[in-house]
């Protein structure tokens, strides 16, 4: 099980977010590396907790007259829709089955929550984050593109019928044409991948996955070498965060492939996975690569 620990990238700056946002990544992180009967112990109370966490964010967005909370709220019911549904494999295979299956369904959950919850903090938390710093008339400590690019998530990139499509548009380009060029085919390909014709077809889904996760890997290394073109001084780092979106993007697909997780689940996952791809951790590079010209 790989997981993320809590680092810098996660702050919102917003102290009451980031103290319970912080808890639960290092209770996961702890749940990870703990044994079998630890974890299925843990299980039973993660809706709880989340739960409690989330009402705190809540009255956070009331406070704030948030006008994103609708769209976040729906996040978090969902999350706790999938905890629930999840939990009942867990006590089944528990009661019925050996206590190895039901420990290993255990340990998916937990890593599925951690996984989901770590999306969750760079793109929806981090957009109220900034809701309650501009309220709060704290300056902005994100740099101009990265504002602009988190405003794509205030546009309705998705539509009322959850359709899980993302609309491309001048909002996701970055300014530099080799990079928006890529993110554009990706978006399509992703598109295909989400569309309502494929998306609940299993015997269509894996060529379009295998061909998503081939363009990924070519698209960052284009980046790389871009990076490396202009002596870029966020490589390493950038570098680290491509290994570790394809390091999700193989572990998300492996638990469509053995039906972890649902195909709208999976969908869900790569939809933020791509945007955060596109609109958090490719803006200093563009910023910086055009700053240059
Ligand atoms: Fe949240
Ligand atoms: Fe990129
Ligand atoms: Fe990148």
């Amino acid at each position: 099980m790989t997981t993320t620990p809590w680092h810098a990238g996660l702050e919102t700056g917003i102290v009451e977010l980031d103290k319970g946002n912080r808890s639960l990544v290092e209770h996961f992180a702890a749940l990870e590396a703990a044994d079998d009967a630890t974890r299925l112990a843990a299980c039973a109370g993660l809706e709880a907790a989340m739960y409690a966490h989330f009402a705190e964010e809540e009255l956070l967005m009331q406070g704030c007259g948030y006008e994103m909370a609708s769209h976040h709220c729906s996040e978090h019911a969902w999350l706790l829709g999938e905890i629930r549904q999840q939990m009942v494999t867990v006590t089944r295979s528990a009661s019925s089955a050996s206590r190895a299956s039901s420990a290993s369904k255990a340990a998916a959950m937990i890593s599925f929550i951690a996984r989901w919850f770590g999306h969750h903090i760079l793109t929806l938390d981090a957009d109220l984050g900034r809701a309650l710093h501009a309220r709060k008339g704290v300056r902005d400590r994100q740099p101009d593109g990265a504002r602009e690019a988190l405003e794509v998530s205030r546009t309705p990139l998705v539509d009322q019928r959850k359709n899980w499509t993302i609309a491309w548009s001048q909002k996701l380009a970055l300014g530099v044409d080799v990079i928006d060029a890529d993110h554009r085919a990706l978006t399509e390909l992703y598109n295909r991948i989400a569309s309502p014709e494929v998306i609940n077809r299993r015997d269509l889904l894996p060529p379009l996955l295998g061909e998503l996760g081939k363009a990924t890997a070519a698209h960052f290394a284009r980046e790389e070498a871009l990076m490396a073109d202009h002596h870029y001084a966020g490589i390493a780092e950038h570098r680290a965060q491509h290994a570790r979106l394809l390091d999700e993007f193989g572990e998300q697909i492996d638990d469509w492939y053995a039906h972890r997780v649902s195909s709208a689940t999976m969908v869900r996952f790569l939809y933020t996975w791509l945007l955060r791809h596109i609109v958090t951790y490719d803006v200093p590079l563009a910023t910086n690569i055009l700053a240059r010209q």
